[in-house]
């Protein structure tokens, strides 16, 4: 059976920094608060109109196919994952095939948030194994800027996300020693809710019996006024609530990957897990008795990025000779659903 191995990667951020004391002008925050419960320094804002999820995660994309020495033409699938895709439909992957030109291919979409990278990677790892695919495009690309609640409502969530994209080129090798090892994908949607956007969306819990609407509460039902009024158009997140069960569940399914392959946490050569928080990051890093230099963490530069996170922290601790062959390398990740993943990788 084939493995799948990372053959090239690439990473784009956008150049509008945003520090905390340019979004203090906005709300009630300050520069000390968002530092210390976050580590978050700065965030990539795109540009409002010239750039999108699809054309950042497509200008990763061609870094990763150059990087892995292929074109666009040898890329036989496409995995894309975000929660703020260009449309509501139809997803990002077919602006990917547009954009590059490349052959009349497959493209699946991942909603997945968080977690959608390491996902979307599962999904890739599984074609390439049974012999499917040999080049599968792989990215995570967010534009959260467009879409965040930038009063002191919102503040809560809108200080902790950032805009970029990643992207890796999964390939099929023949060689046993190297590759992906296994993922490990879970989830919990009991609490589905304490980190969401509920609208647009088709649930209509809250609209009472629709037998009884009129032609006007009827158009109201994808997008309306009272919507907007209660920042249902917005993420909405019970924050304290989420780091509880993600101190829990990140070392969990790190460890679940290690035991899977005979490994034990200090055998890991680099941690690279989903930029949420930097004390979340710190908590696992502690938890699993690992040095500063075997976790890669990036929040205090970008934010958090959701499905972009992982494959630009990636990148971005190979582009630092950070990652060599033969290293042990983990990906993990945790966010709303909840979901949650981890992928164990010998490079
Ligand atoms: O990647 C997706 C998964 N997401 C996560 O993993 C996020 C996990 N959660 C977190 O990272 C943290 O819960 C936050 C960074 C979101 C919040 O930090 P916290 O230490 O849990 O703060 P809190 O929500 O308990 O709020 C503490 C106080 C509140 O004021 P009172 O009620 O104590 O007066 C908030 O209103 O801080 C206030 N606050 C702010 N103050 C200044 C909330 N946001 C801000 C803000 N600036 N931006």
């Amino acid at each position: 059976m084939p493995r799948s191995r990372i053959a090239g990667m690439g990473k784009y951020l956008p150049n509008n920094v945003f520090t905390n004391n340019d979004l203090a002008q906005f709300m009630d925050t300050n520069d000390e608060w968002i530092q210390e419960r976050t580590g978050i320094k700065e965030r990539r804002y795109a540009h409002r109109t010239e750039e999108t999820t699809a054309t950042m995660g497509i200008e990763a994309a061609t870094i990763a196919i150059e990087r892995a020495g292929i074109t666009a033409q040898d890329i036989d699938f496409i995995v894309f994952a975000t929660l703020s895709p260009d449309y509501y439909f139809p997803g990002c992957g077919v602006l990917v095939q547009r954009a590059l030109k490349m052959k009349e291919i497959g493209a699946l979409d991942i909603r997945n948030q968080c977690s959608g990278f390491v996902y979307a990677l599962s999904v890739a790892d599984q074609f390439i194994k049974t012999g499917m695919y040999k080049n599968i495009l792989v990215i995570g690309s967010e534009k959260h800027s467009f879409g965040l609640d930038f009063s002191t409502r919102g503040r809560n969530i809108s200080v902790i996300f950032g805009d970029g994209a990643g992207a890796v080129v999964l390939q099929a090798t023949d060689d046993s020693n190297r590759g992906i090892l296994s993922t490990h994908l879970h989830s919990d949607g009991e609490s589905a809710e304490i980190l969401a956007m509920y609208n647009p969306g088709t649930h209509a819990n809250h609209w009472g019996n629709y037998a009884s609407f009129n032609d006007a509460e009827m158009a109201d039902m994808f997008m309306s006024h009272a919507m907007i009024d209660k920042a249902e158009n917005f993420p909405n997140m019970d924050g304290p609530s989420v780091f509880k069960k993600a101190v829990v569940k990140f070392p969990e399914v790190i460890m679940e990957a290690l035991d899977a392959n005979g490994y034990k946490s200090t055998d890991i050569d680099m941690l690279i897990p989903h930029q949420a928080n930097l004390r979340i990051s710190q908590f696992v890093q502690q938890k699993l008795g690992l040095k500063d230099e075997q976790v890669h963490n990036n929040i205090q530069q970008y934010g958090n990025t959701t499905a972009a996170s992982v494959p630009i922290a990636l990148c971005e601790a190979w582009e630092q000779g950070k990652i060599k062959e033969g290293n042990l390398v983990c990906l993990a990740a945790f966010g709303s659903g909840f979901t949650w993943a981890s992928a164990l990788i010998k490079w």
